[in-house]
């Protein structure tokens, strides 16, 4: 089965209000000029959610958060819930990522409750799973096994249905973000193939076949090529090189015909 490619942008906590409505004006020009078969995502940080939506409005571009509360609402300082997200205009969320992981002490229950709160207000979820340098150590098929452990958690409370209208997965190993280190397309391809017969087992066939797993860790302008070509990978989640439109623009036209 085909699957339509995911660009996404996670811009971190970078840019200020200008440098980021600017940006979000040049990716617009760009997807507005191209018109490309592939989507493209943003998450920005909280504060400029609204002016990067009002930048891309009437685009395709689908905002994102970074993160969200596992919580609908109430005295929890400093969180931000799925239903502001969604007045803000996101379309989705990124849930689960390492940086959450490691400094916001999110858990595998943290992920779980977060992608549940994500699915039943109405939003997408980009799902990060990924191991660390000292699992990888121990090898490829304690590392397949230990992202597996992480989807199986996290998906543990949703239904297929729920699977198949809002979530996406991204494979980011953490030793490959933002150290310039990117797994070999082949072994990206091999953990993207194992992810997808979990998702068969835990679900179907037919559910697997359709999600579409992404690739994220330090993917920039000269690899973007090579990891979109990948039959098993169906898109990039981008962080440094999503900063500059220059290399977020190149890896956008990536390998399109
Ligand atoms: P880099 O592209 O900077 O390695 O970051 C990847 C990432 O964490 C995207 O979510």
């Amino acid at each position: 089965m085909s699957r339509r490619l995911l660009i996404a942008g996670n811009w971190k906590m970078n840019l200020d209000s200008r440098g980021a409505t600017a940006l979000a004006r040049a990716v617009k020009h760009e997807i507005v000029q191209r018109k490309l078969d592939r989507d493209v995502m943003l998450a920005p940080p909280y504060p400029y959610l609204d002016t990067v939506a009002r930048a891309l409005e009437g685009t395709p571009i689908l905002l994102a958060g970074q993160d969200l509360s596992r919580h609908e609402s109430g005295a929890f300082t400093g969180e931000v819930s799925a239903g502001m997200l969604i007045d803000l205009g996101c379309h989705g969320t990124l849930v689960g990522h390492s940086e959450r992981r490691e400094h916001g002490g999110d858990t595998d229950d943290t992920v779980r409750a977060k992608l549940e709160r994500a699915i039943r207000s109405g939003l997408s979820a980009v799902l990060c799973v990924g191991e660390s340098e000292s699992v990888r150590e121990t090898g490829a098929a304690a590392s397949m096994a230990f992202v597996e452990g992480q989807l199986a958690a996290a998906l543990a409370g949703l239904t297929e249905e729920e699977c198949a209208k809002a979530l996406t997965i991204a494979y980011e190993p953490v030793w490959a973000i933002g150290t310039g280190k990117t797994a070999s397309t082949s072994d990206a391809a091999a953990m993207h193939a194992h992810l997808r017969a979990s998702v068969a087992n835990l679900y179907s066939e037919a559910l697997a076949s359709r999600l579409r797993i992404l690739y994220g860790g330090s993917v920039n302008a000269a690899n973007a090529a090579d990891i979109l070509g990948a039959s098993e990978i169906d898109g990039v989640l981008v962080g440094g090189a999503s900063l500059k439109i220059e290399s977020f623009g190149t890896i956008y036209r990536a390998g399109a015909a």
